[in-house]
């Protein structure tokens, strides 16, 4: 059994994972601020002997060394994500994000963990069109954010070079599922979406809802965490992997399905229509993922297609909202 560091553990993701691994008998330690995460989200874990909660913040080097003590893998997922925030608050997400994951990359290298896997993000192909998108050719950053997650890459891989330290990053397109909050200025889009159409009130898609997207269900992302945790390959490390599908989605299509879910619970649902507003500043027409690397070097193989995810997501939602 390993011993695993989670940062961002009180998130979507990170608690997801958290919850994963605690389950397979591994011991975890969550390093998180609370900045988006909530306590709700780890209750359940409070009486496991196998898991700890660090209350700490990756910009702080203190927390991050208090963090790494005797850690096998680190899975970094703390971040300010969200494209919007990062054009409000440039400055804030880059001292989370860049200062924030080289302070663990430091960490990390100095404690002698044995891999470093941590969040990267769709958002670095930026202004490329090329489709499907393949791990090697991006394009311009179109925000703040995109850059932090490029400046990550970049960081990881000479830390690869330079210090030895094994990284693999995740290029996470559209994750949903269980426990992404649908509160809060900066919700995703499938939670909001399923929050508003609870409340009967109608969600706002930005732009004709013609944008195309490749999401993706929380548990593909917990197989590509493990795969990356657990591969032998050394051909496989030291490198990015999109963590995705391989199937796009409309933003109209995906109103169409979570309507098509959320009515088995309340046929009322299917009266609320939605509205439409400009497209947003940042955002790319379409995005859709190539997982044949993942496939060919990590043996991955998505278990949940849209549908299947929004089924059980929804499930999730109406479970947990009502
Ligand atoms: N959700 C997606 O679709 C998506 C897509 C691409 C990349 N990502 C990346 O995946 C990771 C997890 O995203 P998520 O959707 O779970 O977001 P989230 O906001 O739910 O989780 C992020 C967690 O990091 C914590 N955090 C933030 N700043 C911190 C700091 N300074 N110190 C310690 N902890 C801090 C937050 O409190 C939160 O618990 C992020 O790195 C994000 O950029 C997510």
């Amino acid at each position: 059994m390993s011993k695993i560091l989670i940062t961002g553990g009180a998130g979507f993701i990170g608690s997801n994972l958290t919850e994963h691994f605690l389950g397979q008998g591994h011991q975890v330690v969550v390093l998180d601020n609370f900045a988006t995460g909530h306590r709700h989200n780890l209750e359940q874990h409070s009486n496991n002997p196998n898991f700890m909660l660090i209350e700490g913040d990756i910009r702080n080097n203190e927390d991050c060394q208090k963090a790494v003590v005797g850690i096998d893998y680190v899975l970094h997922q703390a971040a300010l994500g969200s494209v919007p925030r990062s054009i409000k608050d440039p400055q804030t997400s880059n001292e989370v994000n860049v200062t924030g994951f080289l302070n663990m990359l430091v960490a990390a290298r100095d404690a002698g963990v044995k891999r470093f896997i941590y969040a990267a993000s769709s958002s670095t192909y930026g202004d490329s069109e090329n489709l499907p998108k393949v791990e090697d050719i991006i394009g311009k950053p179109l925000s703040p954010y995109a850059i932090t997650k490029y400046v990550n890459e970049l960081y990881a891989d000479i830390f690869s070079k330079t210090y030895g330290l094994e990284t693999i990053g995740l290029r996470y397109f559209n994750v949903f599922g269980r426990r992404q909050d649908p509160n809060g200025a900066y919700a995703a889009v499938i939670p909001l979406f399923v929050k508003k159409f609870m409340n009967y009130e109608s969600p706002v898609i930005n732009g004709t809802g013609d944008y195309s997207r490749d999401f993706t269900y929380i548990d593909n992302v917990i197989q590509m965490n493990e795969r990356a945790m657990t591969t032998d390959n050394n051909e496989a490390i030291n490198t990015v992997y999109n963590t995705a599908v391989g199937d796009r989605t409309t933003l109209n299509q995906l109103v169409g399905y979570l309507k098509e879910f959320l009515t088995e619970y309340d046929a009322e649902i299917a009266k609320v229509n939605v509205i439409h507003g400009p497209n947003r500043q940042g955002d790319i027409p379409h995005s859709l993922a190539s997982v044949d690397k993942a496939r060919r070097l990590l043996g991955y193989e998505p278990t949940h297609v849209i549908r299947e995810g929004l089924q059980e997501a929804v499930k999730w939602y109406w479970e947990n909202l009502k």
